[in-house]
């Protein structure tokens, strides 16, 4: 029995909480995609574990295992499990042999790019992590993977064909010096070989390396139930999102047999459950038809329905939108069922998770966009090119707000404890999403959930 969890919107959606709910059931938690991007909070009795690479499994003891289809830069994977082991957990976690590594070069090239692309307007405003260089590589067929740094002889002649190539890049086409304007030592195969070999070392040492799929059928055999853990959400998937604002892997619930080498009629005979943000936050760049304060000037005096900049402050003060790394405030908009209905038809979602009803607590009223109208036509899912997307109005909905309660007595309880309009809301959702709901995230801690039904 296999549950994924997928987030449905922009990433942020609380992905990490649910697994951590749900995630006392299961025995094993695999991410299948992405690498350090991501940001996963647990909060587990009042402790806040923030986690990158490693599965929010690990906060209870779960087998925590990264697929091939992740990117693995090792210096945060051993850093964070480091953390962890300081904070007295010892996390158990494998790592694919097929899995790709994100090298030095990788981050510095991300950086050049982004810098490029904003003269255009056409970055994505990435995390800087590497991840998109890194994944270019695995399909150009020049990648690092977690196996090589266990075989010094392969190590080694993958190092000295892939790096004349980054320096070749970054002096010839970027104009940047090496070793002046950049760090030398990421350009230095002797330098390269030393470090990552090193690390190739600790992970033998430390039995991590496997042969994912393998492992984890035998596991499956074993009748252990396992999870996996999606990163960032569908609307930055590389092929089903806003391209090209978009990170650079597959985080719908394909990506879960792809990236882990388990067959998809084993991931389509499990839960698939769609994580909702019950309205929308963005860190990056690219449009958002349903971004509040996008209208310009609107006011309640200039016959604008609402002062939308206060409502998107209010919101993301009581959320904590704003960026975990830089402080940046994120963008907030209204949900968006059209970009949901799209992420329930590419997932197969069987259940949601809908978070964050409490942020949205003492609003007078709360609106979804509904649709969208295009070139004088209603749409009810996402077109596939993000300049159409741009060009679409949302039609909205109005729901009369809810008071802010005491949330965690909510959460003792039952559904039936759900402010009446916040449950008017979420019926909405899981009725024009023809999916039910199975949790709803009523705040940031472990208790702060009211389980409706348990996929596992
Ligand atoms: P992820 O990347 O999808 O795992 O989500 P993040 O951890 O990056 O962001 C979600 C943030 O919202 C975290 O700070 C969570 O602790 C918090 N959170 C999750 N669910 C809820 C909820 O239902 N209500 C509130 N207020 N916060 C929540
Ligand atoms: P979690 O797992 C929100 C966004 C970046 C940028 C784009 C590409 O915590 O939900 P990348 O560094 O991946 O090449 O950046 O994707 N992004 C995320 N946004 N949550 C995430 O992860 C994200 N991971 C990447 O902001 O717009
Ligand atoms: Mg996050």
């Amino acid at each position: 029995m296999t549950v994924t969890i997928v987030g449905s919107q922009l990433g942020d959606e609380g992905k990490g909480g649910i697994v951590d709910v749900y995630g006392d059931a299961v025995d094993v938690v695999v991410r299948y995609q992405g690498g350090d991007n991501a940001g996963h909070t647990v909060v587990s009795e009042g402790d806040e574990y923030k986690l990158s690479l490693v599965p929010s499994g690990a906060v209870r003891g779960k087998i925590g295992v990264l697929g091939n289809g992740c990117v693995v830069n090792p210096n945060t994977l051993f850093e964070e499990l480091d953390v962890l082991s300081e904070r007295e957990l010892s996390p158990d976690v494998r790592v694919a042999e097929r899995a790709h590594v994100i090298l030095p070069y990788h981050r510095i090239i991300d950086g050049m790019e982004e810098d490029v692309k904003s003269d255009d307007n056409l970055a994505a405003g990435t995390t800087g992590r590497g991840i998109g260089p890194t994944y270019e590589d695995k399909a150009g067929r020049r990648g690092v993977r977690i196996g090589d740094l266990l075989d010094p002889e392969t190590l080694r002649e993958r190092l000295e064909y892939v790096v004349p190539q980054k320096r070749a890049l970054v002096e010839d086409v970027y104009g940047i010096e090496i070793g002046e304007d950049v760090d030398g030592d990421a350009f230095d195969v002797d330098t390269l070989f030393e470090t990552y070999l090193a690390f190739g070392e600790r992970i033998e040492r430390e039995e991590m390396a496997v042969n994912c799929g393998e492992f984890l059928q035998a596991r499956l055999d074993a009748g252990d139930e396992i999870m996996f853990e999606g990163a960032q959400g569908t609307s930055i998937d590389i092929d089903h999102g806003i391209y090209p604002y978009v990170t650079s892997s597959n985080p719908t619930a394909g990506g879960a047999a792809v990236g882990t080498g388990v067959g998809p009629t084993v991931i389509g005979q499990g839960e698939v459950v769609g994580i909702v943000k019950a309205y929308l936050s963005r860190v990056g760049t690219g449009p958002l038809p349903t971004e509040l304060g996008s209208v310009d000037g609107q006011t309640p005096e200039n016959g604008g329905r609402q002062d939308e900049s206060e409502l998107a402050t209010y919101i993301r003060d009581k959320g904590g939108e704003y960026g975990t790394v830089t402080g940046r405030p994120r963008r907030v908009g209204w949900l968006d069922m059209p970009m949901l209905r799209h992420a329930t038809r590419a997932n197969g979602f069987t259940g949601l998770a809908i978070n964050h009803i409490d942020v949205l607590a003492g609003l007078d009223e709360v609106r979804v966009g509904h649709s969208y109208t295009l070139d004088g036509e209603e749409l009810l899912s996402m077109p596939a090119t993000t300049e159409k997307w741009d060009d679409c109005e949302a039609e909205f909905r109005t729901f009369d707000g809810w008071d802010d309660v005491d949330w965690a007595a909510v959460a003792a309880e039952d559904y039936d404890a759900v402010p009446e309009n916040a449950r008017t809301y979420l019926e909405y959702i899981a009725e024009e999403l023809e999916t039910p709901i199975y949790a709803i995230g009523v705040g940031p801690g472990r208790e702060e959930t009211v389980i409706v039904e348990s996929p596992i």
